[in-house]
């Protein structure tokens, strides 16, 4: 016995176990019940007092020495685990697969786009970057408007001005500019303004304009057309008024407010506790803006709105905090996976 011993021994040192499945012939072998050491066992229980004085010291050493091994391969073999080399295991679920989805912004801007292709509104693009005249003269800005400040925009050249559009507004000036009525079109788009940034202003957002030019096109069509929108937008049961408002390039003019879907009227941060919270501009376009491109006045008329992406998608989703549209935090964005 004590020459078996010593073989197995030697032969335990040199075991190597690169696999799962080798790691199971040499514990089949050396450390379970039916295993050649618990077999040496048996054999020792019938032996003589004297004979098992001479291997009893060095059979418990083998056992022991065969568990010691059994550990280390075992360890070895958890420790090349994600190395690539090493078998797999196909009982394991499934690691999830990581589907993005749309920012919420996105899906309000897809959103948009549907309910006015509905009414017949095409898609019209423009620069980011863009000169005096698009983005200010020709909307009848006058010299010294605010807006035309360094405070407020921002200036990539001076004389002649280069400028990061405020608005998607000089879109229009270019649709009308190369396109004879009827018009229509809605301009979603990237804008910036020069703000400090905090949870209700940010130097960009993102705006969707709408222009209807044609014959004969009156406000009751402007109303009309919002009052549908915001319809299809937030529901039947939304409020809307249409509130006096200036701007240049608009005459009349009118803020556009809806009732405010956060408190339902009880009063709250966001409508200021009036019940009413501003979704959009609007009006009928001014004359001189149609002269500036060409179009005569007398006899084409318009109304022109604009809205900003980031509120109408605050009151569909209840996001408080405009920063959070562009820190892209995960734990934000993938709250909006189910709305697809
Ligand atoms: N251009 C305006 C803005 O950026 C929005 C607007 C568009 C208002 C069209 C009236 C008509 O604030």
């Amino acid at each position: 016995m004590q020459e078996q011993i010593q073989k197995l021994s030697e032969e335990i040192d040199k075991v190597v176990a690169d696999t799962r499945d080798s790691l199971e012939s040499y514990r089949l072998k050396f450390i379970s019940k039916k295993g050649v050491i618990s077999q040496l066992f048996d054999e020792f229980r019938g032996l003589s007092g004297e004979e098992k004085k001479k291997v009893g010291k060095a059979l418990n050493e083998l056992k022991q020495a065969a568990e010691e091994r059994f550990k280390s391969l075992q360890d070895t073999l958890e420790s090349k685990k994600g190395q690539g080399d090493i078998d797999i295991d196909l009982t394991l679920p499934p690691v999830e697969e990581q589907i993005g989805n749309l920012h919420p912004l996105n899906l309000t801007r897809y959103k948009i786009i549907q309910i006015f292709e509905r009414l017949g509104f095409n898609v019209s693009d423009g620069p980011e970057i863009e000169d005096d005249w698009h983005n200010f003269s020709a909307l009848n800005f006058p010299e010294n408007h605010p807006a035309r400040e360094m405070q407020d925009t921002f200036f990539i050249e001076k004389n002649p001005d280069m400028l990061l559009r405020t608005h998607t507004s000089n879109v229009q000036i270019r649709l009308m500019g190369k396109q004879k009525p009827p018009i229509r079109s809605i301009m979603p788009g990237r804008v910036y303004r020069n703000e400090a940034i905090s949870a209700r202003a940010h130097c960009f957002f993102h705006q969707v304009e709408g222009l209807y030019v044609d014959r004969n096109v009156s406000f009751a069509d402007l109303k009309q057309t919002l009052y549908h929108f915001a319809k299809e937008m937030y529901g039947k049961d939304i409020q809307i008024r249409f509130r006096p408002s200036f701007f240049p390039f608009t005459e009349p003019s009118a803020e556009i407010d809806i009732s405010c879907l956060i408190c339902y009227g009880d009063g709250c941060t966001v409508c200021k506790h009036s019940g009413w919270v501003e979704i959009a501009g609007s009006g009928m376009v001014h004359p001189n803006v149609l002269k500036n491109c060409g179009i005569d006045p007398e006899e084409y008329t318009g109304f022109a709105f604009g809205m900003g992406i980031e509120r109408v998608t605050q009151l569909r989703y209840r996001v408080n905090d405009l920063r959070l549209y562009s820190e892209n935090d995960i734990r934000f964005l993938k709250q909006f996976k189910s709305v697809i």
